[in-house]
């Protein structure tokens, strides 16, 4: 269904959309990783070279209203979440920093990084690289990076890459101290591609920091945060931005990551040392478990 909506609303040709089973797995069924090139969109199984295309269609789309729709569904909580997600890690304490937030869409990481460093350090040459796959979504961070004081300097710059892929040449190995990601690692096809990445380019010693939807334990938490994220998220997406099949991917990707445990096993396969699999160890949940911080460093 959603792909059909999202086929209808595409300018790429039609067999790019071609779904290869429309199952629909229950929200709490774990994400695999699959073992055939398949990959979840949503609740869907697409093939894996089709993901790309179907994510970037969704961010197309919601680009020019994702920052207003981001408050109103989660009816701001996700600036305190992106606030005490860079607070936690401190830029510029420890005198500038060279960071990578990947996936960085409209910039609010970035945004808060700069700001943070500024503010508590007085560090203007900390330096943050943003990269997303979609020129559509960082043409909007960028607008806003107009009227804050890092525009036209060196502390930041918005660049086209995959986070599965970040070209070598622009992103060299060893070369940041600080990788974020937030609310896109999700959507991305490989999770263990985008890990491997950010392994690569950081310094020995360098932190990897992911903010991510996750999985609430809760059941009557969960069962609340079901009824609103499936029935009104959705519904303010036909309201406000006149899209209702993106943002229910949107909620559907975000039941497909898999737990907290699983995703701070992947981080260590992919070579960074974590704390113990608790809360407050390897992950630190927020609210329960609906957003969560996964961090871990290159020894
Ligand atoms: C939900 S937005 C998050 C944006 C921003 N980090 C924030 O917290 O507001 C997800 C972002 O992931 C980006 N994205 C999806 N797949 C990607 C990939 N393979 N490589 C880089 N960025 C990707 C999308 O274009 C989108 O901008």
């Amino acid at each position: 269904m959603l792909l059909q909506r999202l086929t209808r609303s595409s300018r790429l040709p039609t067999p790019l959309f071609r779904c290869v089973s429309t199952q629909t797995p229950g929200p709490s069924e774990p994400l695999r990783r699959p073992n055939t090139n398949t990959a979840s969109f949503g609740f869907q199984t697409v093939k894996e070279d089709e993901k790309e295309s179907l994510v970037k269609n969704v961010f197309d789309s919601v680009a020019s209203s994702y920052d207003l729709m981001n408050d109103a569904s989660s009816l701001g909580v996700h600036r305190l979440w992106k606030d005490s997600f860079v607070s936690g890690l401190k830029p510029g304490k420890h005198g500038p920093m060279r960071c990578i937030d990947v996936a960085g869409g409209t910039g609010d990481i970035a945004l808060r990084i700069l700001d943070y460093a500024r503010e508590k350090h007085y560090d203007r040459e900390t330096t943050v690289d943003v990269a997303d796959i979609n020129a559509q979504m960082l043409k909007e961070g960028e607008r806003r990076f107009k009227q804050t004081m890092y525009h036209n300097t060196p502390q930041v710059s918005f660049n086209v890459a995959n986070a599965q892929s970040l070209p070598k040449e622009r992103f060299a190995d060893n070369s940041y101290d600080l990788y974020t990601i937030a609310f896109g690692i999700r959507n991305c096809t490989s999770i263990p591609s985008v890990l491997e990445e950010a392994y690569r380019v950081l310094k020995p010693g360098g932190t990897f920091a992911c903010l991510e939807f996750s999985r609430v334990n809760n059941p009557l938490l969960a069962t609340i945060y079901d009824q609103y994220s499936f029935s009104v998220i959705p519904l303010m997406g036909t309201i406000l931005a006149g899209d209702r099949a993106s943002y229910q991917y949107l909620v559907e990707s975000i039941r497909r990551f898999p737990p907290q445990p699983e995703f701070a096993q992947m981080i260590r396969d992919a070579g960074f040392s974590t704390g113990p699999d608790v809360d407050g160890g390897a992950w630190s949940d927020q609210w329960g478990g609906i957003a969560c911080v996964h961090k871990g460093v290159k020894l």
